[in-house]
């Protein structure tokens, strides 16, 4: 009986099969026949060496069988320097100066996804130079403390801007060639315990905040590998965390990529091979010999050591290897994606505050001062994992210098004492009187007496102040967002002997400003910008270009304000609990197994509690009416711009929104506009109101665009966990647009 349905239906899956990958992810599995003959022919010792390390940066390939081995660099923000081949020490190679890019909440800040995109490419394209298949970026987590240590290698507060940007990266760098390794999967929002603190935290906040930076570009950007966090999420490490790595990452998103511990986050055998871990970085204490071993025994099958390693080669086959006498045969930091560095370095500079025109500098300003040792310090270097060794990079001073030329004098003074971190050797014998020995020490009177008597002198003050990378680190939190080493008091000192004062914040996360704000007129945060970053804050500050950067994250009145502290969350009161500190003591090196074992079962259990749920960054400030310094999304400009009344459309897959926008200022600029929901009467408890999209668009004088913003329906659920799926939750709501989280122009009902 010929039935016209069945056999049209049978045509249609036909012709889908023939067409190909569906997805980005199953894209991987296009050479899966291949990669099965060649499993085929390996030994068992040849795949199981394919699952740890091979170098400190690199895992075995095959060799008898043509099989190249994986290379990995650091960081998000530029290939580092080669290191030797058991570890980080610098090789001192001379073309692995790479070029420096602006630390990750200074890409965020542009709200960019074709900055992102650029990026990636500049990224990729140096990664290929050096050898490497595999960058281990971007490094995505929400920020979700202000005192994070690694707050500056991250990107935002938010979901929804930081996946944005995490797909664009990841599509750049991997149209490139070269695989990302998206990190640190998941929940690791804190430096402290890192290695052994368990984050607590409920599946709804999960799904909808913690995971989303790493879900867009795994399933729409096709990321092909995944960096396990050190951390433990709902008490399994994440190297071997089911729910994570197996359930969510490979069953729900289809990831058919493969994992990478992080370096030193491996913690067992079985639980490695059975919960989802590919690849021991570094070492093979787990994933080598006891492997062997354990299928020896039958508790583990061959079978699963091949399905490991054909995910692995499925990114190996993917990446075409880079011969070894073309790899490192040019320097690496190249021209274009220096530019690139750049243009992400003038979008991100966010002016937080402009009274009495201060800013831009005006023509008949002559004499310049600039104070502070963050208008000379370099940033390229430091944070461990995520330093960089530059070609070049241009300093704030250097920056305004060769922005002035002959016509305006510049004068510098240091200003105050640099923080230069904890020494790990004895205090050296003749102390720098540049250098503080303790982070909260106060002005030295003589940098102070200096600094003033040049601020008397000139048109314009300059204060350069911050924090630093000992301050902001990988490894370690701030015990808190002050200003270090006696700021405050330079900056007043300042402001009483020259009004015209512009403080510049060069630092990665926000800062406490409750005494600055009111003596300076104009604030700017400069991040750490990158090799061109010195350039760009100049073409801002002397008004070759409006400022257009926007806050990734809420600057906090004071640090107890935020929600982890408000809470009670943070930090956690066991001490002595973090992993690195007893692993890698000398002495841990040469325990026994079961020494080692017995001291980490006898290791405190420090706990992150999340219990502030999704109300992480302005979602709290909002939802609990506490006012910020300076609100997510905030950023002036030179010129204002006109909003136009907004018309909304609730379509089936998408709510639609546009409106006319105008460059109401003398001057071309970009303004970033932001669209945000408020739920009136929904069903389930939501924060006070989300940003669901949001767009940079460039205007000239004068001139006006409509401008259309699309929030997918999908952006719109919520985790359900009685259904354990994603529900819309029907209701109706407010559609809120406009230049800041707090600065709201239009607004429009809806009913979703
Ligand atoms: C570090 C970091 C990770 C880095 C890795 C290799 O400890 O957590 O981001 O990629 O080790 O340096």
């Amino acid at each position: 009986m010929f039935k016209p349905f069945t056999c049209l239906a049978g045509i249609a899956l036909l012709l889908a099969a023939c067409a190909g990958p569906k997805t980005p992810q199953d894209r991987l599995t296009v050479n899966d026949k291949a990669i099965d003959k060649v499993i085929a022919q390996m030994t068992l010792e040849e795949k199981v060496n394919m699952l740890h390390s091979k170098t400190n940066m690199s895992s075995a390939g095959v060799e008898r069988l043509g099989i190249a081995d994986m290379h990995y660099a650091d960081g998000p923000f530029g290939i580092r320097e080669e290191g030797v081949p058991n570890g980080f020490t610098p090789a001192g190679w001379k073309l692995d100066s790479a070029t420096f890019f602006p630390t990750g909440s200074a890409l965020a800040a542009t709200w960019s996804e074709e900055l992102a995109y650029k990026y990636g490419t500049g990224m990729g394209t140096e990664a290929r130079l050096r050898g490497k298949d595999v960058i281990l970026g971007p490094a995505v987590n929400i920020q979700r403390l202000p005192v994070g240590g690694r707050t500056y290698e991250y990107l935002s507060e938010d979901p929804i801007l930081s996946a944005a940007l995490s797909l664009y990266y990841t599509k750049g760098v991997q149209d490139q060639g070269t695989a990302v390794c998206i990190k640190h999967f998941a929940v690791n929002n804190q430096e402290t315990n890192r290695g052994s603190v368990d984050a607590q935290v409920d599946e709804r906040t999960l799904r909808e905040i913690y995971l989303k930076p790493f879900e867009r570009a795994i399933i729409e950007g096709g990321a092909m590998s995944v960096m396990p966090a050190y951390n433990k999420v709902n008490g399994d490490y994440c190297s071997e965390n089911e729910h994570l790595l197996n359930e969510i990452l490979r069953g729900e998103w289809g990831f058919k990529g493969y994992t990478v511990s992080d370096w030193g986050g491996t913690h067992s055998t079985m639980g490695a091979m059975l919960h989802g871990l590919n690849v021991q970085m570094t070492g093979s204490n787990y994933l080598g010999q006891p492997v062997i071993d354990s299928i020896a025994t039958g508790a583990l099958t061959e079978n699963l050591v091949d399905e490991k390693v054909r995910q692995i080669l499925r990114v190996r086959y993917a990446i075409e290897a880079i011969p070894d006498d073309v790899a490192n045969t040019q320097m690496t930091s190249q021209p274009e994606s220096q530019q690139i560095a750049k243009e992400v370095a003038e979008k991100s500079i966010v002016l937080l505050k402009n009274e009495g025109g201060v800013l831009p500098l005006k023509s008949s300003v002559k004499k310049i001062a600039v104070i502070g040792q963050n208008a000379v310090l370099k940033t390229q270097s430091g944070g461990m994992g995520a330093g960089v060794k530059a070609l070049y990079e241009i300093t704030p001073l250097q920056g305004i210098q060769k922005r002035a030329g002959a016509g305006i004098e510049v004068s510098y003074a240091p200003g105050y004492k640099n923080f230069a971190g904890r020494r790990w050797g004895p205090a050296s014998a003749t102390p720098n009187p540049l250098v503080a020995s303790a982070i909260n020490e106060p002005a030295d009177k003589a940098l102070l007496d200096e600094a003033v008597k040049l601020a008397r002198e000139a048109d314009v003050v300059i204060f350069f102040g911050g924090t630093n990378k000992n301050i902001e680190t990988e490894g370690s939190d701030r015990a808190n967002i002050d200003l270090p080493t006696g700021q405050n008091e330079v900056v007043k000192a300042l402001a009483a002997a020259n009004p015209n004062l512009v403080t510049v914040l060069i630092s990665g996360g926000p800062t406490d400003l409750r005494e600055l704000e009111p003596v300076s007129p104009a604030i700017v945060q400069g991040w750490w910008n990158g090799t061109e970053g010195g350039t760009a804050l100049a073409e801002v500050l002397f008004g070759d270009i409006a400022p257009s950067g926007k806050l990734p994250f809420t600057f906090p009145m004071k640090l107890e304000d935020s929600p982890a502290f408000a809470m009670g969350n943070f930090p956690d009161k066991t001490q002595g609990g973090d992993l690195f500190t007893l692993m890698y003591r000398a002495d841990a090196t040469q325990m026994t197994r079961e020494e080692r074992q017995r001291m980490l079962d006898a290791m405190p259990k420090p706990t992150s509690k999340y219990t502030e749920g999704q109300l992480v960054g302005y979602r709290w400030f909002d939802t609990k009416n506490v006012k910020p310094m300076y609100a997510f999304g905030h950023g002036l400009s030179y010129v204002t711009f006109g909003y136009g009344q907004m018309s909304a459309s609730v379509g089936k897959k998408a709510v639609k929104v546009s409106f006319d926008l105008t460059n109401e200022g003398g001057m071309d600029a970009d303004e970033v506009v932001q669209l945000y929901i408020q739920r009136l009467d929904s069903k389930v408890e939501w924060p006070l109101k989300e940003l669901k999209a949001f767009s940079r668009v460039n205007l000239k004088a004068g001139e006006t665009k409509t401008v259309t913003l699309e929030i997918p329906m999908d952006d719109l659920r919520y985790w359900n966990v009685e259904k354990n799926g994603w529900d819309l939750d029907h209701c109706r709501a407010n559609l809120l647009l406009g230049a800041a989280s707090d600065d709201i122009r239009q607004k429009a009902e809806i009913n979703i």
